[in-house]
C-alpha cells in the first residue's frame, strides 16, 4: 500500500515535469524575447517582471502561444488600454516605454499578431527583418496578420520589405516619426483592410498599387508630406469606405471617381493644395457620413447634384473659394463652416 502511493505519487511527479517540458515554449523563442525586452526598458509597470520562468507561453505578460504546437503567435504590449496592470501608474492608463524594437523579434516565425503601441517613448526603425526573402530564411513573419506600433517615436523608412507580410490585415502605424516613402508596390499586401499611417512625415506620392488591394477598407495617410495628385483609381475600389488624406500637400482636382464613390461613407481630403471645381458628380446611392473638402483652393460652385446625395452628414467646404448658392434641398440641416456657421 505504503509501495504503491509512493510510486504513485513518483509516476504524477514524473508526468508533471514530462508535460512541463512539452508544454513549454522552445527556447529559442524564450531567447527571442528575452532579446526583446533586453532593449526596451519600462520602468513604470513592471511588464518585464513577468517575463521570468522557461515556459515563456505561462504568465508572460502580453505573449500567446499556440496551444498545440506552444510556439509564439501574439506578443501584444499597449501601453493605453483598460487592463489592469495599466491602472498601476497612478497618472491616467498609459504607460511610458522606451528603447527599440530588437529584431530578435523576427526569429518567432510563427508571430500572428505584434503590437508594441501607444508607448510614446519607443524609438529606432522598424525592423527590415520582418519580412526578408522567404529563402533566406531569417526572420519571416509569414504569418503576421496585425502589425500595431502606433503612437511611438519609431524612425526611419517603412521598410519595403513589409510588402512581403502576405498574410497582414491590418497596418497601423500611426504617429510615429517615420519618413521617406510609402512603398510603391505597397499594393502587394492583398489582404490588407486597414493601412493606418498618419502623423508622420512620409513623403512622396500615393501609391497607384493601392487601388488593387480589393479587401482595403480604411485608408488613412492624414498628416503627412504625401504631394502629387489623387489617383483618380481610388474611387474603383470595391470596400474602401474611409479615406482621410487630410493634412498633406496633394495637388491637382478632386477626381470625380472618388467624390463620385457610392462606397466611401468618409472622405477627408482637408487641408491640401488642391483646385479646380468641385465635381458635380452626387447621386441618390452618394452616402456620406464625414465629407471634408476645408482649407484647399477649390473654386466654383457648390455642386447642384449635391441635393441629389442621399445622406452627408457632416459637410465642411469652408476655406475654400467658393462661389454662387447653396444646392436647395441639400440632404442636412448642418452645413458648417465660414460663411455659414463654424464646425
Ligand atoms: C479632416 O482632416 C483634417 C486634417 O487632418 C482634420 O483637422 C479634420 O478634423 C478632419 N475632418 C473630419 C470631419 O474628421
Amino acid at each position: 500500500m505504503g509501495i504503491f502511493s509512493f510510486n504513485a505519487i513518483a509516476l504524477a511527479f514524473l508526468l508533471a515535469i514530462i508535460s512541463g517540458a512539452v508544454n513549454a515554449c522552445p527556447p529559442s523563442d524564450r531567447e527571442a524575447l528575452l532579446a526583446l525586452s533586453s532593449s526596451l526598458k519600462e520602468p513604470y509597470l513592471g511588464i518585464f517582471d513577468s517575463w521570468k520562468g522557461t515556459d515563456c507561453c505561462s504568465n508572460w505578460y502580453g505573449i500567446s502561444c499556440d496551444p498545440t504546437t506552444h510556439r509564439v503567435t501574439d506578443v501584444s504590449l499597449r501601453g493605453e488600454s483598460e487592463d489592469p496592470i495599466l491602472q498601476k501608474t497612478g497618472h491616467s492608463s498609459s504607460g511610458y516605454m522606451t528603447g527599440t524594437i530588437n529584431p530578435s523579434i523576427c526569429q518567432l516565425d510563427r508571430l500572428t499578431t505584434l503590437i508594441i503601441a501607444d508607448w510614446k517613448g519607443i524609438a529606432g526603425e522598424i525592423p527590415s527583418c520582418l519580412a526578408s526573402l522567404p529563402n533566406l530564411r531569417i526572420g519571416n513573419l509569414q504569418k503576421l496578420t496585425v502589425l500595431n506600433l502606433a503612437d511611438n517615436k519609431i524612425n526611419g523608412e517603412i521598410p519595403s520589405s513589409i510588402v512581403q507580410l502576405s498574410s497582414l490585415k491590418h497596418l497601423d502605424l500611426s504617429n510615429n516619426l517615420l519618413t521617406g516613402e510609402v512603398p510603391a508596390n505597397f499594393g502587394n499586401l492583398k489582404m490588407l483592410s486597414r493601412a493606418l499611417l498618419s502623423g508622420n512625415q512620409l513623403t512622396g506620392t500615393i501609391p497607384i498599387s493601392i487601388s488593387n488591394m480589393y479587401r482595403l477598407a480604411d485608408l488613412d495617410i492624414s498628416r503627412n508630406k504625401i504631394q502629387g495628385q489623387i489617383p483618380a483609381q481610388l474611387g474603383k475600389m470595391k470596400v474602401l469606405a474611409t479615406l482621410d488624406l487630410g493634412s498633406n500637400m496633394l495637388t491637382g482636382e478632386v477626381p470625380p471617381a472618388v467624390l463620385g464613390s457610392t462606397g466611401l461613407g468618409i472622405l477627408n481630403l482637408s487641408r491640401n493644395s488642391l483646385e479646380g471645381n468641385i465635381p458635380d458628380v452626387f447621386g441618390p446611392k452618394s452616402y456620406f457620413m464625414a465629407l471634408d473638402l476645408s482649407f484647399n483652393n477649390l473654386k466654383g460652385p457648390v455642386p447642384g447634384s449635391l441635393s441629389s446625395a442621399k445622406f452627408v452628414g457632416h459637410l465642411d467646404l469652408s476655406h475654400n473659394h467658393l462661389c454662387g448658392t447653396i444646392p436647395v434641398g441639400t440632404p442636412n440641416d448642418c452645413l458648417c463652416g465660414n460663411p455659414l456657421k463654424t464646425c
